[in-house]
């Protein structure tokens, strides 16, 4: 049986179309999917949209439409995106979906019942915009949400409470002593900021009618943060893929998990969700919390601020690719990056054309012109090729181990070094001064080894190698054992434009 793995996005607020930032989320999770599908993995990816809420219901009433008519516009131009964008995911989870909103009912159910939930009194700050409560001592200097210094309201009400506070000890050794969240500096910034007093959590509001109604008491809708993370379960209640919430978070299940989000919601990934799923008797998550994009104003990427780009535009004028690939390299691992159209373009002349555009094309040049495009025969025990796949194959290794430990800006660094060492090789053996068995030797292994690296690109590049694929007549493409083919004899096809240089 194949080994499994679950990966996950956050669900978006469709409060607005998604920027950069979101996208860059999305773009992880997927680069991980499509690796993970070619280590012979089954992969099960889910993402959606996290639909209640007070911002969404005023948002709506400010465009004078039900709050569903507003976020189902919202979504499709989601779906679109990562269409766009190449994101394979397995399911996407609207938290107005029928199933989802049944299922979450009976989990407050079953935790009602077992006494994790319990009603009260809230008195306390709320801020709107990122739907999260704050005690007075957790708000800024100035009285604002100490996560987007905006305006918090008190809120004083009878609510339902999840009794988080039992769980301070066990989660942070959790915390401490398990991998349940990377990078370890996002450990201690929640043990240092939100643990030293771990309170019950309010998760019902009655002046809110836009979400799900608790089903033992209607007249309270769901806290918006509960709904959301319950989707991570729900979502294998209805996809079409055969998966069950069982074999995903039984305790003792052997199914790896990947959680992505962005720093400023780790708190609750990594707090409040563990909590969940063990008053549910669940395992434990993995959470990747990935940095922010950083505009050119030095600020975190975001609608309000003004400094958010349009994915859809970037990708229409530079596509989907190049921008997977400067979002995967260029973001520090686990650390905030910056994003301009000028590094942009620097990274596509510098890197997809220099490097990987151009080898293509100088071998195929080659290929043509001497051999009418027909894969000549090599010397495989040729001592300069045999020196170049050892080093090669070095490299591989350490791409794996890259991707084990989710360093994904590490990663396309070995496969930059990949393309060095052929350009390398090929500067050694000087081609268009050889001829016979030396100059066949050479291009015979070029094209393997092209083919190889169009195989190890096909999570980020997945357009490029797609077009690799389609000249080296290469159908499909299932997992790493497809790595070294031999090409002798065979006729390749017209090769299509990789990446155009841009003139900045
Ligand atoms: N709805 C919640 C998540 C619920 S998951 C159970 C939410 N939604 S969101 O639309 O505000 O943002 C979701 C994701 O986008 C987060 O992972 C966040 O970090 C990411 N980003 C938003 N702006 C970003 C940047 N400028 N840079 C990188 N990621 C950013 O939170």
């Amino acid at each position: 049986m194949n080994k499994k793995i679950y990966i996950s996005t956050p669900i978006y607020y469709p409060n607005s179309k998604l920027h950069l930032g979101h996208a860059y989320t999305n773009v992880l999770a997927d680069y991980l999917a499509r690796y993970k599908k070619l280590c012979g993995y089954d992969v099960y990816f889910s993402t959606g949209s996290d639909e209640h809420g007070q911002k969404i219901a005023d948002l709506a009433a400010l465009a004078k439409k039900s709050p569903l008519v507003y976020v189902t516009e919202i979504v499709e131009s989601f779906k679109e995106l990562w269409a766009k964008l190449g994101i394979e995911y397995t399911h996407f989870v609207r938290t107005t979906d029928q199933e989802h909103q049944l299922f979450v009912q009976t989990i407050c159910d079953k935790l009602f019942a077992k006494k994790d939930i319990y009603k009260g009194f809230y008195k306390d700050w709320y801020c709107k915009n990122d739907e999260a409560y704050f005690t007075s001592t957790q708000l800024t200097a100035n009285h604002q949400c100490p996560l987007c210094n905006r305006e918090v309201v008190e809120i004083e009400e009878e609510s339902y409470f999840l009794k988080t506070s039992k769980f301070q000890e066990w989660i942070k050794d959790a915390l401490t002593e398990d991998n349940i969240l990377l990078p370890k500096v996002r450990q201690n910034e929640l043990l240092k900021n939100f643990l030293t007093e771990l309170k019950d959590l309010s998760i019902s509001r009655i002046s809110l009618e836009w979400g799900i109604p608790l089903p033992f008491d209607n007249k309270h809708t769901l806290y918006v943060w509960v709904d959301a993370l319950l989707n991570y379960l729900s979502t294998f209640t209805y996809s079409k893929a055969n998966w069950t919430v069982e074999e995903v978070w039984k305790t003792n299940s052997k199914v790896e998990i990947c959680q992505f989000v962005g720093k400023e919601i780790t708190r609750f990934h990594a707090i409040y969700w563990p909590i969940i799923l063990k008053m549910l008797n669940y395992r434990k998550p993995f959470v990747f919390a990935h940095g922010w994009i950083i505009g050119a104003d030095g600020d975190k990427m975001s609608k309000s601020k003004g400094n958010a780009f349009d994915p859809i535009y970037l990708i229409d004028k530079y596509s989907a690719d190049a921008l997977r690939f400067y979002l995967i390299n260029n973001i520090p691992n686990g650390e905030d990056g910056r994003f301009s159209e000028k590094l942009l373009i620097e990274n596509i002349n510098g890197l997809l054309v220099n490097k990987l555009a151009n080898l293509v094309s100088r071998t195929n040049g080659m290929l043509a012109k001497y051999f009418n495009s027909v894969v000549p025969k090599g010397n495989e025990n040729d001592k300069q090729r045999k020196k170049t796949k050892k080093l090669l194959t070095a490299i591989l290794v350490d791409y794996h181990l890259a991707m084990k430990e989710l360093n994904f800006s590490a990663s396309t660094k070995l496969l930059l070094n990949y393309i060095d060492q052929i350009n390398l090789y090929i500067e050694q053996t000087i081609p268009w001064k050889q001829s016979g068995l030396e100059l066949a030797t050479i291009l015979n292994f070029l094209i393997t080894e092209i083919a190889n690296l169009a195989i190890c690109f096909s999570p980020i590049l997945t357009q490029t190698s797609e077009k690799l694929f389609n000249w080296l007549g290469i159908k499909k493409v299932v997992s790493y054992s497809d790595l070294d083919r031999n090409f002798t004899g065979q006729k390749l096809a017209n090769l299509d434009h990789l990446f155009e240089r841009i003139k900045s």
